[in-house]
């Protein structure tokens, strides 16, 4: 969830009633790969709880993994400032159970409990839910680790001793004002946040020179807001977002005078990154193929030790065949969602869908209706597959697509 798009839309209305989760994301639900031992998120997620567990020039880390990803819209928006017509909140990007319970789209769902019980440092750890593209680096659920470290106002003045105080006021646009921004305590913040997000990075992926950047960005709970970029094989990656907690949420917390940082973390992304990992369903194969290749890296599985993987990088079985099957429809004069699309071809296909690319569009120029053409590959991460079981899944989209999707096939 990164930029502020918002639209005349009230997306509330556009949730239905009984919600809008399909049984394929229901299956998935209390797997809990980042607590499975030897697991790569897993891996991933103590190597960074351990950097955190170490830093001694502050509060000390509470870490948090076993929170239910059901939450209410409230925590997982109201309460993090997303505005009422706000896209991350329309049934197109976001699963709900019902208008007020949702399957959280972030870890930052849980700041602002856990800051009202003063929590002052803390590690969120868990699964996350978007509707979204199929593509080898997008799945329906990931898993997103959340930080948060706060610094009281008796911290502040020891650190920024000259800094201007800073009169909370309701009235004042934090993601706009000057003063604020350069505001000798939240410039403090600031630089706190960056070393400290510099330092855990260069420590988990165990290369001290590793060169990272800092992007501006927009998040509704925090401001100033950015993204953090590594150099990966030649290539700028974005690995979190971050950014100083909007006053109005400390305030609201009743953590008046308080500041505090924050970041959000994809795991596979990083998992991905470090392993080599080529495909995101690899995280949930069953195949031990894969989980052979991580078993025993954990030597204490109970504790929060170092744990070394500066030899672990996965080696990819043999890639099996993909094949691919195009498909052509007239939209709906309505509208046409595409992550309505991806889901329902997932409730049929589920894992074998490698990815999805429309590769055509045409307008009619009577009639201007639209037709697009979507590509799907299908691959197995496990086995070979047979043109029968394709084209039985095939023959199933089709026969149930037009009454789904309200699409007409060519
Ligand atoms: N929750 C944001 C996301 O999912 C990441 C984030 C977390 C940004 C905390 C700022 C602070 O994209």
């Amino acid at each position: 969830i990164k930029k502020d798009l918002t639209s005349n839309i009230d997306y509330t209305a556009t949730i239905p009633l009984n919600g809008n989760i399909p049984n394929t994301i229901t299956e998935k639900l209390g797997k809990n790969l980042h607590l499975t031992t030897d697991h790569p998120l897993n891996l991933i997620k103590k190597k960074i709880q351990h950097h955190f567990a170490q830093q001694k020039d502050g509060p000390a880390f509470k870490f948090y993994d076993e929170f239910s990803p059901r939450v209410t819209s409230k925590q997982n928006f109201d309460e993090l400032l997303f505005p009422k017509n706000h896209v991350g909140r329309s049934a197109n990007d976001t699963y709900y159970y019902s208008r007020d319970q949702l399957l959280r789209t972030h870890t930052s769902a849980h700041q602002t409990h856990l800051l009202r019980d003063s929590q002052r440092a803390f590690l969120v750890t868990g699964d996350v839910y978007r509707r979204d593209t199929i593509d080898s680096v997008h799945y329906p659920i990931f898993h997103q680790m959340e930080g948060v470290r706060t610094f009281t106002p008796a911290e502040l003045a020891k650190l920024a001793p000259n800094s201007a105080k800073l009169e909370y006021n309701s009235a004042t646009n934090y993601y706009e004002d000057a003063e604020y921004k350069n505001n000798e305590e939240v410039k403090l913040v600031e630089a706190h946040l960056k070393k400290s997000l510099e330092d855990m990075i260069r420590d988990v992926i165990g290369h001290p020179d590793m060169q990272i950047r800092w992007i501006n960005a927009y998040f509704p709970f925090t401001s100033p807001s950015w993204e953090m970029e590594i150099l990966f094989q030649d290539k700028w990656l974005e690995v979190l977002g971050c950014g100083v907690v909007h006053p109005s949420i400390m305030t609201n917390c009743g953590l008046i005078d308080s500041r505090g940082w924050a970041f959000g973390l994809g795991l596979e992304r990083l998992a991905m990154i470090l392993f080599e990992i080529p495909d995101i369903r690899l995280f949930w194969t069953q195949d031990s193929r894969f989980h052979n290749q991580f078993r025993g890296v954990d030597k204490n599985p109970k504790e929060l030790t170092h744990i070394d993987i500066k030899n672990v990088k996965f080696q990819s079985y043999s890639k099996y065949p993909s094949c691919f099957k195009d498909m052509t429809f007239w939209l709906p004069t309505e509208g046409f969602h595409e992550n309505s699309y991806y889901e329902f071809l997932r409730s049929i296909g589920g894992d074998l869908i490698e990815n999805v690319e429309m590769i055509d569009q045409f307008k009619h120029p009577k009639n201007g209706k639209t037709s697009q053409c979507y590509r799907i590959h299908y691959r197995s991460m496990e086995r070979n597959l047979t043109n029968e079981e394709i084209d039985k899944i095939q023959t199933e989209i089709r026969s149930k697509i037009e009454k789904h999707l309200n699409v007409q096939l060519r």
